[in-house]
């Protein structure tokens, strides 16, 4: 490990437009550590990696390596010096009908670098080779589009491998994956940083980032405010630095009255992903579906909303039948969706925040046939205020918010319609810890006004902490049922991976 190595941002500048992203940031990565880059959401770290993997310029500062100034002009100019980022939105990253193999490659392919391109034989074993460098064994021939997020994300680290990376940024690599699958990518990154790779590493789940980071930089509108050796912060420091002043994290839970059965579900199933599901949720219920990734919660939840036809099954709202063909059928029956993947289906990143957060109320606000401008921008503002969505304005395109603010509007969205049910599928991925209280005090809000609440999760504490009832799904069912307060962590764990065999 040689410190003349360290690869160092100094005093960064980036404005958007005129507002401020970036005001004389110092950041340095060195070979062989994981650097912990943190903030609450709208920070600036995604925007500051951009600058150091050339996809953004900056308006001032330096990049340097040891003693070397370099210059970044283009993802490509800071490949060649070895910076890789894997993106926040691994999915599609990949290109989806090409396999495993060809997508590790795809940068050599494209760059038409020597003989070997065509050869399919020679690129599969150097596939294979560079996966068993990080102890993977994803079938080399599958088809990207056949993978789990989690594989995704191994494939793309691979494939930075396969380009001599010795700087990985990993912009939130966590937040779709399940502990297990977080703690697989670990010992990958144990074992980067064995050979040397230097990685910055952005993550919401602070647990995980004491775990594994050996330096940790918080930053806070723009601006490092903290910056120390990981064994020397408390998770509390980082949290004060984060968000400016004290916070426990905690999840409370509001006690409202529960009336009567609202939202029923017999037997909906849709191939093997959902088998035969029963549930019910009661006037002012919060009722959590908690399981591994893979364990068909997202496939429930788009069955529920007419995204994806159900096989068989029936659901009824306050007893009338409210099987959705279609997302606007289940809207017009009173269900509302906050989906999983928020760039995809939650929200118009081309639009603005003001008309994303209008959209589905738009009838609402428009009371004699045309939309009132002033409701629709009273509303919005509102909206931005409670969930504390941080953007330059109402009219900014979503698309330009960050990640985390993203699934805010994807969650503001529906928070105002008539709906009587609402399902949400792990809104939390992605938000700061300040952020995830104000979004579980609106989830309450919509259980004191006597909705009901499905909460999808893999997030074990937070179902255990908002929920009145608590269903573990494994492999497409629904295996074991809990009162609030009757079943603890563990216990959701064992069902949640072992369900099956306890069905039998
Ligand atoms: N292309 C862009 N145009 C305009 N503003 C932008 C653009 N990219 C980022 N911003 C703004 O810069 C600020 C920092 O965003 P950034 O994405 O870096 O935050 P972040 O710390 O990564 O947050 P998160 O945890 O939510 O991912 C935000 O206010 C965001 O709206
Ligand atoms: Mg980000």
């Amino acid at each position: 490990m040689n410190g003349a190595l360290e690869l160092e941002m100094k005093n960064i500048s980036k404005s958007f437009a005129g507002v401020s992203a970036l005001e004389g940031v110092d950041f340095a990565v060195r070979p062989g550590e994981v650097h912990a880059l943190l903030g609450a959401n709208g920070a600036g770290k995604s925007t500051l990696m951009k600058i150091l993997s050339g996809a953004y310029g900056s308006d001032a500062g330096t990049i340097s390596i040891g003693d070397r100034r370099l210059s970044i002009a283009s993802p490509a100019d800071a490949k060649a010096e070895g910076i890789h980022c894997v993106y926040q939105e691994v999915d599609t990253s990949l290109v989806p009908h090409l396999t495993v193999a060809e997508n590790m490659m795809l940068d050599r392919i494209a760059a038409g670098k020597g003989p070997m391109w065509m050869n399919w034989a020679a690129i599969g074993r150097e596939a294979e080779a560079v996966l068993a460098r990080i102890g993977s064994r994803i079938p080399v021939r599958r088809r990207a589009d056949e993978l789990t997020l989690a594989e995704k994300q191994i494939v793309l680290i691979a494939r930075v491998l396969v380009q001599e990376a010795k700087y990985v940024i990993l912009d939130e690599p966590t937040a779709p994956l399940s502990l297990e699958e977080a703690d697989r990518l670990f010992g990958i990154m144990d074992e980067l940083k064995r050979q040397g790779i230097g990685i910055v590493f952005i993550s919401h789940r602070l647990p995980e980032v004491k775990q594994v980071s050996d330096r940790i930089t918080v930053m806070r509108d723009g601006k490092v405010v903290l910056s120390e050796p990981a064994a020397d912060v408390a998770t509390g420091d980082i949290v004060r630095a984060m968000l400016g002043r004290s916070f426990e994290e905690e999840y409370p839970k509001t006690t409202v009255p529960i009336g009567e059965t609202l939202f029923e579900v017999e037997d909906i199933a849709a191939g093997h992903r959902v088998r035969g599901v029963n549930l019910t949720v009661r006037r002012g219920e919060i009722v959590a579906v908690v399981g591994l990734v893979g364990a068909g919660k997202t496939e429930l939840s788009r069955l529920l909303f007419g995204a994806d036809p159900a096989e068989r099954g029936t659901v009824r709202i306050a007893g009338r039948t409210a099987n959705a063909a279609s997302p606007a059928d289940a809207v017009r029956a009173g269900i509302a969706l906050v989906p999983e993947e928020r760039r995809k289906e939650g929200i118009l990143v081309g639009s603005s925040v003001l008309h994303n957060l209008s959209l589905p109320i738009l009838r609402q606000l428009s009371r004699i046939g045309f939309i009132s401008k002033p409701a629709e921008r009273g509303h919005a503002e509102d909206m931005i205020g409670r969930l504390g969505i941080r953007t330059a304005s109402s009219g900014q395109p979503t698309g330009f918010l960050s990640g985390g603010n993203q699934q805010k509007v994807a969650i503001g969205k529906w928070m105002a319609t008539d709906a009587e049910v609402f399902l949400f599928d792990e809104p939390t991925k992605g938000v700061d810890v300040g952020a995830k209280r104000d979004i579980f005090r609106i989830i309450g809000e919509l259980a004191g006004a006597g909705k009901g609440v499905l909460y999808l999760t893999c997030e074990f504490a937070e179902a255990l902490g908002l929920a009145d009832r608590i269903l573990v799904m494994c492999d497409g069912a629904i295996v074991k049922s809990f009162d609030r307060g009757d079943v603890t962590m563990e216990e959701l764990l064992y069902y949640a991976s072992a369900g099956k065999e306890d069905l039998a």
